[in-house]
């Protein structure tokens, strides 16, 4: 049980840690290509260790260090260290889904393993494709959690293929993990690969790929074209910018706290990641973007100031460019003025946890108003804003439900309250963001 007291009136310029889907991204893409690879500042969470830890039983040589990791590539053929190669992805979907794409494309078998809460993740979507593209991969068959019929789940078989064939696929879900697998099998394919996503997701592998040597062209028709190439050549050197989804955290509670201004320094501002800076200004969020560098990927220092938050509607279309924010914008939804929705979510019940479940049981234990229904095919949050709840005691306190962003989601709402509150777990939040008790903390 960890509890949390109130705080107000901060003044501060803060650090948060390297973005997370960047770092898988670098120490994938680093490990295939030739040469060596400085990562730095390299986020060192448990899901990056996951894909670090794969990496290095696949055949690449790492040098970790406190602030940096050295890789040295093993080209596009990896050779594991060790057969039969199984490799454990633990809770990290996005080592277990990106990583299929070019263990598809190998010479060796691969059983690829998962821990309890990632086996009842969704992996249909990045198997059928897949296999469309001539991968012999197969997943687990098991009832869906949602009662919806068979559906493929962790662990994964994947045997060497045939031949990898490009050709055009239509995404039926905006996935940027699923887009990133299928985008490192265009790498071996014998013809170019034209992927369609039906709303822009997040574009790092795209930006990556590209100062690795890669051949994609991406335009504004969310069409990606990959064409295969011989080999990836190292940039030697990867800067990582701040995580937005971490920031987002401080970005909520700088704005619903009195009397408060935060600077959160080098954060990533890519596009296709700060949907919810969008909305929260739309919400007259007092938030100032300075010192704007551009590197592969933009980053520049956020300021936030105490704002009066009116409620907003948020579109499907903005979702996959804030999918991992929604349920710290439930919380500053909580803290604005008026009835906010949030449409096109149902992608939230296959996170770490059945987000939508969980933030609406969590807010309604200490009187927030928020209730869930169907839209367009879709679901959406409907979240009345106020302004006097309850803390959350030690005798019926907040759930994490083991997910790293439900908590920290939670801890900013519980920042905010007159009174001490209460969460069972935060052991999770070790999954992205170790530092961020220490960080909150440190505010008071
Ligand atoms: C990620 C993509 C998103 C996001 C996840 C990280 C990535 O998942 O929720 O935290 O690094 O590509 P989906 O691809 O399932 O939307």
């Amino acid at each position: 049980m960890y509890n949390i007291k109130p705080i107000s009136n901060i003044k501060k310029g803060i650090a948060v840690p390297p973005d997370k889907s960047i770092s898988h991204r670098a120490i994938i893409l680093s490990s295939l290509s030739n040469g060596s690879t400085r990562i730095e500042p390299f986020l060192k969470s448990d899901d990056t260790l996951r894909t670090l830890d794969c990496m290095e039983r696949l055949g690449i040589t790492a040098n970790l260090k406190e602030e940096s990791l050295t890789i040295v590539g093993a080209g596009l053929k990896l050779k594991p260290k060790k057969m039969p190669v199984v490799l454990f992805a633990g809770q990290s979907g996005t080592t277990m889904r990106i990583l299929s794409g070019t263990l598809c494309c190998q010479r060796f078998p691969v059983l690829f393993e998962a821990s309890a809460l990632l086996e009842r993740r969704p992996m249909e979507r990045l198997v059928l494709p897949l296999q469309k593209m001539g991968a012999k991969i197969k997943g687990t068959i098991r009832q869906d959690i949602t009662g919806s019929g068979e559906k493929i789940y962790p662990p994964l078989f994947i045997e060497p293929a045939e031949e990898i064939r490009g050709g055009e696929f239509e995404l039926p879900i905006a996935s940027a993990q699923v887009k990133s697998a299928l985008m490192l099998a265009a790498l071996y394919a014998k013809q170019d690969t034209i992927i369609t996503e039906p709303y822009q997701s997040r574009d790092h592998t795209e930006r990556m790929l590209k100062i690795f040597g890669g051949d994609i062209k991406t335009g504004n028709n969310k069409k990606i074209i990959c064409k295969p190439v011989e080999k990836l050549i190292s940039p030697k050197e990867l800067f990582v910018p701040g995580d937005f989804s971490s920031a987002a955290f401080f970005i909520v509670l700088g704005l619903i706290l009195e009397k408060s201004e935060l600077t959160i320094k080098s954060v990533n501002i890519n596009p296709t990641r700060i949907g919810l800076l969008n909305v929260l200004k739309r919400m007259g969020a007092d938030i100032t973007i300075k010192n704007k560098q551009n590197n592969y990927e933009p980053y520049a220092d956020i300021t936030v100031k105490s704002s009066h938050l009116r409620a907003t509607i948020v579109e499907p279309f903005e979702i996959p460019l804030m999918i991992d924010e929604v349920p710290v914008l439930c919380i500053a939804s909580a803290f604005a003025k008026g009835t906010t929705e949030i449409r096109g979510i149902k992608e939230l019940r296959v996170k770490e946890t059945d987000r939508i479940r969980s933030i609406m049981e969590n807010l309604d234990k200490v009187g927030v108003r928020i209730h869930d229904s169907r839209h367009d095919n879709d679901t959406k949050l409907v979240i009345e804003g106020g302004k006097d709840y309850t803390p959350a005691s030690t005798d019926n306190p907040f759930e994490s439900n083991s997910d790293h962003r439900t908590a920290m989601s939670l801890i900013v709402f519980a920042k905010a309250l007159k009174g001490v509150s209460s969460i069972d777990n935060i052991l999770c939040i070790d999954k992205s963001f170790p530092q961020f008790i220490s960080l909150i903390e440190s505010l008071s």
